[in-house]
């Protein structure tokens, strides 16, 4: 386990800030997001619709597309700071050392190409000493790897032909060919239907622990990440609320948010007992973020919630939680000043 081990870690992003500057007004919709991931870790990203999973991962390929801005931060992706390359050398970590799966595979598939086609074309970008032959004998081979039946036939399907179980699949296929030091998969199964989401993270698991990546995996459902990951990241309205083992925080949420959302699980509730919804509806990220987000639905909040962002707190052996109400008991875990871009 690498929690607190500096030097292991892959990936760490410190202070990032994401806003878009629209018509309407400044949307504050990532703040103070900091984070690490080990070598060979899984880490699940969780919270509720538009807190700011997919756009953290998109802050870390740097593909936000304006009106949104990185403004503040640092992401250091093993001995480089990701926002200081140049985009030539981004584009060279992008979709090679880090990939990312999509929640909707055939958005991100080629509508008018073959698949077979598709993943020998990623291998031979992948490998350049690669023939057509040779590319495409290798992602008929890819095919079979992710369980694809009759792999040779499948590979000339065009992407509309496949279901979405299997459009998934072949997303997999392209995205391990370049054997990536980090995979983020964004919500890679809640397209899908319950038995076949199970089996994609199954694959995706074991596909990993061969190639032996990291995964950052971003979900809404804390059970998918229960299962999974080694440490969870609970993220609310744009910041991080609490971090921690899985077991730790399942077992020994600290954080009124993270006990809210674990309420909010089908196996939390008795049977026949009402589904548990944590009150009130997210903030307005248009309003400036000055203490914290939670804090107009949190039972136990104070006056000063409102109004003074809460630091991070240690609560145990890699278990930090940004919240006043360990104040007393907690040390302030390590801070430090993104570099204002
Ligand atoms: N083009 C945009 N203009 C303005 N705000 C945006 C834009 N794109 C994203 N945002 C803001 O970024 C926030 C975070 O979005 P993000 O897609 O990261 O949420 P998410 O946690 O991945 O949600 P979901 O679970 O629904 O995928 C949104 O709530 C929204 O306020
Ligand atoms: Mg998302």
């Amino acid at each position: 386990m690498t929690v607190g081990a500096d030097k292991n870690n892959l990936l760490e992003v410190e202070d990032l800030a994401v806003r878009f500057y629209t018509l309407r007004g400044t949307v504050h919709a990532l703040e103070d997001v900091s984070f690490k991931l080990g070598q060979g870790e899984s880490v699940g990203l969780v919270g509720e619709t538009g807190c700011g999973k997919s756009l953290t991962a998109r802050a870390i390929l740097r593909i936000v597309s304006p009106p949104g801005k990185i403004i503040r931060g640092n992401i250091r992706f093993e001995d480089k700071q990701l926002l200081e390359l140049s985009e030539r050398e981004i584009r060279q970590i992008r979709g090679n050392q880090i990939s990312m799966i999509m929640q909707e595979p055939k958005m991100s598939l080629n509508p008018s190409m073959r698949v077979g086609k598709q993943v020998a074309e990623t291998l031979m970008i992948h490998d350049k000493s690669l023939g057509k032959r040779g590319a495409y004998a290798q992602a008929v081979d890819m095919l079979n790897a992710v369980s694809i039946p009759d792999p040779k036939h499948m590979a000339k399907r065009y992407p509309h032909e496949l279901s979405g179980g299997m459009a998934q699949r072949i997303m997999i296929a392209m995205m391990l060919v370049t054997r990536p030091k980090l995979l983020i998969a964004d919500e890679p199964t809640s397209a899908l239907d319950v038995t076949i989401q199970a089996q994609i993270i199954d694959l995706i698991n074991n596909l990993i622990d061969d190639i032996g990546s990291s995964v950052l995996m971003i979900s809404h459902d804390l059970g998918v990440v229960a299962e999974t990951c080694d440490r969870v990241i609970v993220m609310y309205a744009g910041s991080v609320a609490e971090s921690g083992l899985v077991r730790d925080v399942m077992e020994n949420p600290q954080h009124p948010y993270t006990q809210g959302l674990l309420r909010t699980l089908p196996d939390a509730i008795d049977p026949g007992q009402p589904l548990y919804s944590i009150k009130g509806t997210v903030p307005n990220l248009m309003d400036e973020p000055l203490g914290c987000r939670f804090a107009p639905r949190c039972p136990q909040a104070t006056d000063r919630c409102s109004s003074q962002k809460p630091p991070v707190y240690d609560v145990g052996p890699g278990h930090q939680v940004a919240c006043f109400l360990h104040e007393a008991t907690s040390p302030v875990a390590g801070t430090s000043v993104g570099v204002q871009l």
